[in-house]
């Protein structure tokens, strides 16, 4: 019978693939098989990816994308696609009272307009295969009302719209859109945050599974990844490790 979850033979793009979450997602899909480019800033820390890889012809690219030229750059650079995980993002914790436009225009830069075009850049240039499937890293925090946390929270809530209006719109090419929402899960974004670690720690007593490992979120990327969600578009998947049940 055949292995719908094997990734053999599909070429991946991880974007955010210098750490955290994208770093093991790409390590994941490599693992199945998948031939991945990784997208991120950092060359050095995209090599250390790069050399994690198991299998043969994967490649990397430095890439601010928020940069519109390195964008295009990237495009015409890239071969077809089989899947693209979208997990380069930022956060940041701002009172309401204290959010400027600037960081306002960071956010949504990073986490949104820059996701998209990229997405649009390489339609336009058909390098997105037929039954390929794209994958948003959204967040829990676009369905929550965490303080602090509203640029973050609507900049992921922007993404949870535009999969279903992609999806609708990329299904006559059968290429399937869908998002996954993490509750906490532990990488270099936390530690980097300007949040207290004993927040952390009463959270945690929140999360009836425990708080999450990138690659409890990898197994449900590689699912979307593959042909075993074939008949699966236009979704917004919460993982939280039952934090919503309460
Ligand atoms: N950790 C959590 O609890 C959690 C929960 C829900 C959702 N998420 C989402 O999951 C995704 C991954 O988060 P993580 O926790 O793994 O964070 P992370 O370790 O900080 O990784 C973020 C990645 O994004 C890349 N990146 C940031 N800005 C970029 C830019 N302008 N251009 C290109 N790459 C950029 C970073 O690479 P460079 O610095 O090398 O560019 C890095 O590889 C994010 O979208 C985040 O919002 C995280």
């Amino acid at each position: 019978m055949d292995n719908l979850l094997s990734l053999q033979g599909k070429h991946i793009l991880v974007t955010g693939a210098s750490s955290g979450m994208g770093k093991v997602f790409a390590q994941m899909a490599a693992a199945q098989g998948a031939r991945v480019s990784l997208l991120a800033r950092n060359e050095e820390r995209l090599k250390v990816t790069l050399e994690s890889l198991e299998g043969e012809g994967h490649d990397f690219c430095t890439c601010d994308l928020t940069e519109d030229d390195q964008l295009t750059d990237i495009v015409n650079k890239i071969d077809q696609l089989d899947g693209i995980v979208l997990c380069a993002g930022i956060n940041d914790f701002v009172p309401v009272k204290f959010i400027k436009q600037e960081k306002i225009s960071k956010m949504f830069q990073t986490n949104y307009f820059s996701q998209l075009i990229l997405v649009q850049k390489l339609l336009k240039k058909k390098l997105i295969n037929k039954g390929a499937s794209i994958v948003f890293i959204s967040s829990i925090s676009s369905m929550l009302g965490v303080q602090g946390t509203l640029l973050y929270a609507s900049s992921k809530g922007a993404i949870n719209s535009a999969v279903r209006v992609l999806a609708s719109e990329l299904a006559n090419q059968r290429i399937r859109v869908n998002a996954i929402c993490p509750g906490i899960v532990k990488t270099e974004m936390l530690s980097g945050t300007n949040v207290d670690e004993d927040v952390f720690t009463k959270q945690e007593a929140l999360y009836p599974l425990g708080l999450g490992t990138p690659k409890d979120v990898g197994g449900a990327v590689l699912f979307h990844l593959s042909d075993a969600s074939r008949w699966l578009t236009g979704q917004c998947m919460i993982m939280d490790g039952g934090f919503t049940l309460n």
